[in-house]
């Protein structure tokens, strides 16, 4: 009879299953919640707990001891005490991982006093407890998640010498198989990931913390998780404060979904005080402390949503664990597919076991400077791992194995009783959360994908796909004006000494204004007439676009026909010169991805951003100027033109541009479209990797022009050959692969054909990502790694000479030469910029 009630409760739950799979919501598939101990059911929170002494499981004990201590029906007032070893057996209807949680809250129940209890919990394959008490008399929830790869869960209880055990309610519940994978594989605080599989890894849950948000209680939770808020945990709360903004939370697939923290974590988070935030200088640490368990290996789920920003890409922090970097300029706007506030979650394994028993987690900002300065983290889950042996507690219990209990009598077999009733409540509480998921769903969608960066001094600006976003009327050129004599003192009268460059449009001087502000001075020769347009052109661009990667105009002057433009000084000067030609150290593959990145992320902003888009035109590594951190700003706007408007395709224009980046399909139509900066860019791409000209006359013919050279190699699968020297050895082949791709996409004959420039983007990110998988943050590349591009002897690759692609004799074609736009060679380490371009004719 108990089997058929049993039989009943498995359809009705199926029927259930079935009802929640339409609206996506996981329902699992082994749910078991026993109240230990009783003679009956038990409500908790709309979660009927069935009561030991009629459930269908299989308990195993020498002897039965109900203990309660009132009438009443809470889960806590009742427990089942073993005076001997003793079992309960689930059997598992879906194999994988599973919660466990065990419900302790001691009373005194005839001779017993549970205070004073003293016992371990295993299962078939870890310990769990080892010689556990609870001094106080406090309510213990412990829970476990286990990869369950047998037909039964064994959960057996073992008092120690002398001492008895005793639980108040258990759950063994089934979790989607997809909230704890190893792929990705979790990252190794410090450096390196964490290598082995985490299915056979059994894990305790020490800490589940919502950060700047209130508790979330199991019948809040997706998945039945408790989550504190963080408060306690913080070290100095008046570093921090917290913010709540539920709807913004987008949930993108392939991402964290609502299983992996449901919104009332996403939707809220602690960031730095916001008070001491508008100080662009602050600097500062937000740190939890938490305690933990020495001697053992801990994981850490991180869950961030970035709900403080009005765009991307205005957020960069750096987190930390135990003092150590874990992941450095985190710019969550990237992570999740450029959605904004879209949830992530990040993976951590501790490199060793805790030493200490605290776990300290600091969130700063990182050196990429924003407006204002700040870091947040939406949530926080610390698990303890077993150890080498298999335990989750070390005490003087040894693990039974598993054969002891299974020779045990199974004798007390408790007829089920879980009737229609249950599977009422449940298909109730289903029906419920299912409208409540469907009324939260994804909000935001209308704007999540936009990317409208754009921000002066931390109010955004015309941002016209996020809601909400403060408008303020651009900044008008009047505000730009600097008079002569402010020019004259920054630059101490135009001294020769501090000339950085020259230009066809005149000189490039360094300067210091008068509240100390480092600037770039390029003073136009009043005699061009291409520099009048030019010097109109920047003035105009510049001042309606500011972007993290597009470079500042400080200001300008046209006093006594002057054409004098003042920028942010770029202290690490061209890319170019970075490249080849210069002496200066070679950069690393991860700064010169993250260069690309930049690069690409401010033409992105130029082609897409604020009412009409923009061509740059020109774009090319000497237009890419790096600051003092090496983060890469695109300049010169000389030639830009304003892109189409929706009705219309292309502009048509004279051909200009510099020779060697050359758009071929916008010099054989003269029509000019963004995807001609996306051919510019691919050669920008394949400059970086390979580390010379993209003209070079004095090579053999074949390889004068780089994009065609390049290409070559790149068809044949062998681009490696041709890598910048400094390179080998030091790149993944992954990511290798990954940026080749990129760049021969933009260089297709056809504009149709190359990707937009938030493609780029996204394909250099997924390079970096590649890269980063074995070589850690700013850590050494692992050398002599059979993952990375080999040492091979070469010759080809010889670039070190000077730059010799201002004159191009015979190989021009049409262009007779490239002007001077390519001067930021040997002698000119530190060029700002180039006033000249090249004209093609
Ligand atoms: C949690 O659930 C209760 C009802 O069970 C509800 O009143 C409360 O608003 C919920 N809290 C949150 C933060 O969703
Ligand atoms: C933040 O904490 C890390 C790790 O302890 C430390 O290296 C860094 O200097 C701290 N930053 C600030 C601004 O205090
Ligand atoms: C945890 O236990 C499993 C065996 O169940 C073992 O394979 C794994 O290595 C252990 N984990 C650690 C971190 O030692």
């Amino acid at each position: 009879m108990g089997v058929e009630k049993f039989q009943t409760f498995i359809l009705i739950s199926t029927i259930s299953t079935l009802i929640c799979i339409c609206h996506g919501l996981f329902t699992p598939k082994d749910n078991y919640l026993i109240n230990c101990g009783s003679q009956s059911n038990s409500t908790v929170m709309g979660r009927v707990f069935i009561s030991d002494k009629l459930s269908s499981n299989l308990l195993t004990s020498p002897k039965e001891i109900l203990a309660s201590q009132t009438a009443n029906s809470d889960i806590y007032s009742t427990a089942r005490v073993f005076t001997g070893v003793s079992s309960y057996k689930f059997s598992v209807t879906a194999r994988g991982r599973h919660w466990v949680r065990l419900h302790f809250d001691p009373f005194d129940y005839q001779t017993y006093q549970m205070n004073t209890a003293k016992f371990s919990v295993s299962s078939q394959t870890h310990v769990l407890l080892s010689d556990f008490t609870i001094k106080k008399s406090s309510r213990v929830v412990k829970e476990y998640s286990l990869n369950i790869t047998t037909d039964d869960l064994i959960l057996t209880f073992t008092p120690s010498s002398n001492s008895f055990a005793f639980v108040n309610a258990i759950e063994v519940i089934s979790i989607p198989e997809t909230l704890i994978t190893s792929s990705p594989p979790p990252r190794l605080v410090g450096s390196g990931t964490f290598q082995q599989s985490l299915s056979s890894q059994a894990l305790e849950t020490v800490h589940r913390v919502n950060m700047g948000g209130s508790l979330v209680a199991a019948n809040n939770d997706t998945l039945t998780r408790t989550w504190l808020p963080d408060s306690t945990f913080l070290l100095e709360k008046n570093l921090a404060t917290s913010v709540t903004k539920l709807a913004t939370v987008n949930y993108v697939p392939g991402y964290a979904t609502e299983e992996t923290a449901p919104r009332t974590v996403y939707g809220t988070c602690t960031q730095m005080n916001s008070v001491a935030a508008q100080d662009p200088s602050s600097n500062f640490n937000v740190t939890w402390e938490f305690e933990v368990d020495p001697g053992f290996q801990y994981f850490l789920r991180f869950h961030f949503c970035d709900i403080v920003s009005l765009a991307l890409n205005q957020l960069y922090f750096n987190l930390y664990v135990d003092s150590m970097l874990a992941v450095m300029d985190v710019d969550l706007s990237t992570y999740v597919d450029n959605t904004l506030a879209g949830a992530y979650n990040m993976d951590f394994v501790t490199p060793s076991p805790k030493g200490s028993n605290k776990i300290r987690v600091s969130i700063g900002p990182s050196n990429v400077h924003t407006d204002y300065p700040n870091a947040i983290v939406n949530g926080l889950e610390i698990m303890k791992m077993n150890n080498s042996k298999g335990q989750l507690s070390t005490g003087t219990f040894v693990a039974p194995g598993g054969s002891t209990v299974k020779k045990k009598n199974l004798g007390l077999i408790v007829g089920a009783t879980v009737g229609p009733l249950l599977g009422l409540v449940l298909l109730g509480c289903c029906f419920v959360l299912c409208k409540k998921r469907k009324r939260s769903r994804r909000g935001q969608d209308g704007h999540s994908k936009s990317w409208m960066p754009f921000s002066i001094n931390g109010t955004s600006v015309g941002s016209k796909g996020s809601n909400g976003t403060t408008l303020m009327s651009i900044t008008t050129n009047a505000n730009y004006r600097i008079p002569f004599a402010a020019v004259k003192d920054a630059t101490n009268n135009f001294d020769e000494s501090r000339n950085i460059g020259v230009g066809g449009f005149g000189k490039v001087y360094k300067g210091e204004l008068n509240d100390g502000t480092r600037v770039a001075v390029k003073r136009g020769n009043p005699k061009s007439q291409q520099g009048l347009a030019e010097f109109r052109t920047e003035i105009e661009m510049l001042s309606q676009f500011r972007h993290r990667h597009l470079v500042s105009l400080i200001g300008y002057c046209d006093e006594n026909s002057e054409m004098i433009l003042i920028y942010e000084y770029m202290e690490n000067g061209t890319v170019k010169s970075h490249l080849y030609g210069s002496g200066l150290p070679s950069l690393t593959w991860k700064q010169r991805l993250e260069i690309c990145i930049g690069a690409a992320r401010g033409l992105h902003y130029l082609h897409t951003g604020d009412s009409k888009p923009v061509i740059h035109r020109d774009v090319k590594s000497a237009n890419i100027l790096l600051d003092e951190n090496f983060m890469a700003k695109v300049a010169d706007f000389g030639l830009s033109k304003t892109g189409p408007e929706l009705d219309q395709t292309h502009v048509s224009t004279a051909v200009k541009g510099s020779f060697g980046y050359l758009d071929p399909e916008y010099f054989r139509r003269q029509q000019l479209t963004d995807k001609s900066d996306v051919y510019s860019f691919g050669v920008v791409l394949f400059e970086v990797l390979c580390a010379r000209p993209v003209i070079d006359p004095t090579l053999p013919r074949e390889m004068v022009n780089l994009a065609e050279w390049a290409m070559k190699w790149q068809k044949k699968g062998q681009l490696d050959q041709i890598i910048d020297q400094s390179l080998r050895g030091n790149i993944r082949p992954d990511s290798l692969r990954k940026f080749a791709e990129t760049g021969e996409k933009c260089l297709a004959d056809y504009g149709v054909d190359r990707p937009s420039m938030g493609d780029v983007l996204w394909n250099l990110e997924y390079a970096l990502q590649l890269q980063e998988a074995v070589v850690d943050d700013g850590g050494e590349p692992e050398e002599n790694s059979t993952n990375m591009i080999g040492e091979l002897p070469t010759q080809i690759n010889d670039f070190s000479q000077g730059d010799t692609s201002v004159n191009v004799p015979g190989t021009a074609g049409r262009f007779e030469e490239s002007s001077i736009d390519d001067l930021s060679g040997v002698s000119m380490s530190k060029v700002f910029s180039q006033l000249v371009k090249s004209e093609g004719r």
